[in-house]
């Protein structure tokens, strides 16, 4: 008998509980929801995901979100039953997460100046972003509710790994994004897979609130990282660091910060892996913040209000976040950073972000486009590629051990959450001399 899973409302003092089957984003109080699972996954298995990369023509063995199954069996199927995978697992024929996991980048761990540095491309994912981790596991809910159509806003790699799953399951895709604020390379994504752009005026944040309402209306399925099946996938991402360092947490990890679905999956992995007693150390989290768009930094350090936002055991102060949304309004501070992947200023998942920071003790920073676009240039320069907001990470991690909080000695594992799809930055960067790791052309 499979276990079971259900849907759990975060909010302690809430807890309301819904089928698996059911197409909820919200309890009817308005918070977010968790997949829940009510068995205990036993440490053997751990040498069970270790021989499926020996995968033997399995694509759920070969997946590297799909390997960890028995992890995120909200399908509640039998999971060693090759029948009932395929019957009801997406995947892209085993792409998704295969060619992630820490590797070690010198030229970065010198400028930073810590040995123990991992970085894990996520960029490496068939649609070049993390996302296909989460999608693989949205698009999976979506087909067992038997959605017609799914739907999400997007900077641009959400839109681009939605119509990939979407094209593949032959699903209608309706992809929202702020009008002239998405990366190229993204936006073709978006057309090529065959997906219908919506193009609003305004930001994220517009799109998402857009998107929303128009999938109340026509009934569309929202694919976006507050669908609690999204975040089961990409629970995966931590899955693959820790068994990369044999289940031995490492001292950090680090994650740029948008709509913080990525800070949540982490906080929720971790979670989970110590309840079920599959690790006995927790890492800390470091976020890592645009200052072009630092609404988690500013709140969650007491820059606004002198007031530190915390988790609160569920009680987080809300009204503090309305207000500084309120003032942010009111005075149109919109989000401005190059790195257009994470120029969000309403993190929809934060109070699921600050679950994640409060069980981690985790920290936020936040670093300047220059830097990002710094951090960008090295992990390219050791023969990797990243998009400028994964460049945030390195940048993070450099600003954290100068201000003493990260320590040379530690071990930490950054997220480069997605792959260059904008050719301008990178050409920019190296024509202009003036640029830290600038290699300009010759004539
Ligand atoms: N890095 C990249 C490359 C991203 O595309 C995103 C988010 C993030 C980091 C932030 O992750 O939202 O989990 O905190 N991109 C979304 C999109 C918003 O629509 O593609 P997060």
């Amino acid at each position: 008998m499979p276990p079971q899973a259900f849907l759990k409302c975060i909010d302690p003092a809430c807890g309301l509980q819904y089928p698996v089957t059911d197409i909820k984003i919200e309890c009817e109080k308005g918070h977010l929801l968790d997949v829940k699972y009510t068995a205990t996954p036993q440490t053997s298995l751990k040498e069970t995901f270790y021989k499926r990369r020996n995968h033997t023509n399995n694509i759920f063995n070969e997946s590297g979100v799909w390997r960890f199954r028995e992890l995120l069996n909200f399908c509640q199927i039998d999971t060693e039953d090759i029948d009932q995978c395929s019957k009801y697992l997406v995947s892209l024929d085993g792409a998704e997460g295969r060619l992630s996991k820490p590797y070690h980048m010198s030229r970065v761990s010198d400028y930073v100046g810590v040995k123990n540095l991992w970085l894990q491309p996520e960029g490496y994912n068939p649609s070049g972003s993390f996302k296909d981790n989460g999608m693989t596991t949205a698009v999976t809910h979506a087909k067992l509710v038997k959605v017609k159509k799914i739907i999400c806003a997007s900077t641009g790699n959400t839109s681009a790994s939605a119509a990939m799953y979407a094209a593949n399951e032959n699903m209608e895709c309706d992809v929202y994004i702020p009008a002239g604020e998405v990366a190229p390379g993204k936006l073709s994504q978006a057309f090529q897979f065959g997906a219908q752009v919506v193009e609003i005026k305004g930001n994220f944040d517009d799109a998402l609130s857009t998107s929303l309402k128009q999938a109340g209306k026509i009934g569309g399925y929202t694919v976006n990282s507050i669908n609690p099946f999204r975040i089961e996938g990409q629970k995966t991402i931590i899955f693959r660091a820790l068994e990369f360092l044999d289940w031995n947490p490492p001292d950090w990890i680090v994650y740029p910060g948008g709509a913080l679905g990525n800070t949540s999956s982490c906080g929720k992995a971790l979670m989970e892996l110590y309840e079920w007693g599959w690790i006995k150390k927790i890492p800390r989290l470091a976020v890592v913040n645009s200052e072009g768009a630092n609404t988690l930094y500013n709140l969650y350090n007491g820059k606004f209000e002198n007031t530190e936002l915390r988790w609160n055991k569920g009680k987080s102060d809300t009204g503090l976040i309305e207000r500084y949304y309120e003032y942010m309004d009111k005075n149109e501070i919109r989000p401005k950073t190059k790195a257009t992947a994470i120029q969000i200023a309403k993190p929809a998942n934060i109070l699921k972000g600050l679950r994640a920071l409060d069980f981690t003790n985790g920290v936020v920073t936040q670093v300047s486009d220059a830097e990002m676009l710094d951090g960008m240039a090295l992990v390219g320069l050791n023969g990797f590629d990243c998009e400028m907001a994964s460049g945030s990470v390195p940048a993070g991690v450099k600003k954290l051990l100068e201000e003493g909080i990260i320590k040379k000695d530690e071990t930490i594992v950054g997220i480069l959450t997605g792959r260059q799809k904008d050719s301008s930055i990178p050409v920019d960067y190296h024509k202009n001399p003036h640029n830290k790791f600038a290699i300009p052309p010759r004539s």
